[in-house]
């Protein structure tokens, strides 16, 4: 779906709006930069893909990466939703938004013993384990805590995923999960792991992947471990296909639920598992922007700058992937002329841009510009790079609006150096 002209953000005279806020009227309040976020567009999502797969028992386990802020969790675990989490920080945010230990899966390629130690305290619905030497560890945590942890198993299918190789996780060569064969070999000794429960399989081919081919690819390669496993005698509770359904940043890029669910229902529906999902980005990716106000423009060796006060610590995807995220007036002129350039921050690095080559009308000093697409790995990739604060975030409801986060304060760039000073 077009993120530029939805009812959770389109133009009312000439005007930006979030759900039935002006964005200018947040960038008065708060400032910028700052990320807003619609409500109803993250709500809407998650009633959308959960109808999709309605005629299966399955589960949506809502992957809290691409999205962390503790009140968009909760929006998702209000509509009933669980979460995946990768990492005892996130474990800890998804509990402090109220997850319950059974609505959370702990995902994670290097968990240390510490986390694996946290996730069975608290008895979480399952802990992914992603190689032999890991269950080894698990299987040792548990029998010294006297706990029975559920365990599911990544798969790596083995399966082209055709996104941004940064992001594709499914291939044989990517550090995830372990081969079909070696999963039926751990799942043939799984006596020797007396004091782990095996739950589950699971696999994650990648993110913003846009056809449901490498879906269906690699479903198919996960149902034969299934399939040989129930011929063995072992029937796991969950069957979780993970993340990774695209979404629109550009004309021509378009993940469709109804093809995805159209193309893996007839497989799924063969698994006598609960199936479980985890997507991020489809669920978060349009339900936010950055908005960022115009600093400065010029022009150096015939190249057109415009300098806002966004950079690459607020929103890292265009200086990491070279993603495209579309950038627009808060405020539409239909008297500037449209001009060519790099949007850049102030950062130090040439890589600090927003968006290289541009056609987009003109700015003044003080325009404020919004940067489309950016609920989704944006504040949760965010850094302190340059010393800068990181921004507030906004969550918009209706006609009204909530900081869910404040910009960061100085305090927050030092936490106790001033104490820890050396003389
Ligand atoms: N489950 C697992 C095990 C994952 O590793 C991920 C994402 C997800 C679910 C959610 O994937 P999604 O539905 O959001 O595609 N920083 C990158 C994306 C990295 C995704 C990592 N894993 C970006 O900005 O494009």
């Amino acid at each position: 779906m077009s993120q530029l002209n939805s009812k959770y953000f389109h133009y009312r005279d000439k005007e930006l709006f979030c759900e039935d806020v002006p964005v200018v009227k947040i960038a008065s309040a708060v400032s910028t930069p700052v990320y807003i976020y619609s409500r109803n567009y993250l709500r809407d999502r998650y009633t959308e893909f959960a109808a999709a797969f309605q005629s299966i028992d399955h589960a949506i386990f809502y992957s809290v990466k691409s999205n962390f802020n503790l009140s968009v969790i909760k929006t998702f675990l209000s509509l009933g939703s669980g979460v995946d989490v990768n990492s005892e920080g996130e474990l800890y945010r998804a509990l402090r938004a109220g997850a319950h230990p059974s609505k959370i899966i702990l995902t994670g390629v290097g968990k240390t013993e510490d986390e694996l130690r946290i996730g069975m305290v608290h008895n979480v619905l399952m802990i992914k384990a992603e190689s032999l030497e890991e269950i080894e560890l698990l299987n040792k945590i548990a029998g010294q805590l006297k706990l029975k942890p559920k365990v599911a198993l990544r798969i790596n299918p083995d399966v082209n995923p055709a996104t941004h190789p940064y992001i594709s996780t499914g291939l044989a060569e990517n550090k995830f999960g372990v081969s079909s064969e070696e999963a039926l070999e751990i799942f043939s000794h799984s006596k020797n792991f007396s004091n782990i429960i095996f739950t589950g399989l699971h696999m994650h081919i990648g993110s913003q992947i846009l056809a449901a081919e490498p879906f269906v690819e690699a479903v198919e390669k996960l149902s034969e471990i299934y399939f040989k496993l129930n011929a063995a005698g072992i029937r796991p509770d969950h069957f979780d296909i993970g993340g990774g359904m695209g979404v629109y940043y550009r004309e021509n890029e378009n993940f469709s639920l109804p093809d995805f669910a159209g193309n893996l229902l007839p497989l799924l529906k063969k698994i006598s598992s609960k199936i479980i999902f985890e997507p991020g980005r489809y669920l978060t990716a349009n339900g936010g922007i950055l908005l960022t106000k115009v600093l400065y423009n010029k022009t150096e060796a015939e190249k057109y700058f415009i300098i806002v006060d966004a950079a690459m610590n607020d929103l890292l995807r265009p200086s990491i992937y070279d993603a495209y995220h579309h950038i627009q007036h808060a405020i539409l002129n239909k008297e500037r002329k449209n001009v060519r350039a790099d949007i850049v921050g102030p950062v130090c690095e040439s890589g600090d841009f927003m968006g290289r080559d541009r056609e987009i009308p003109a700015c003044i000093q003080g325009d404020l510009l919004a940067v489309m697409s950016a609920g989704a790995y944006g504040m949760t990739m965010a850094s302190n790079y340059n010393a800068r604060r990181r921004p507030a975030e906004v969550m918009v409801e209706g006609d009204r609006y909530f900081i869910i986060r404040s910009r960061e304060h100085y305090q927050h760039l030092l936490l106790d150096e001033e104490e820890r000073l050396l003389t």
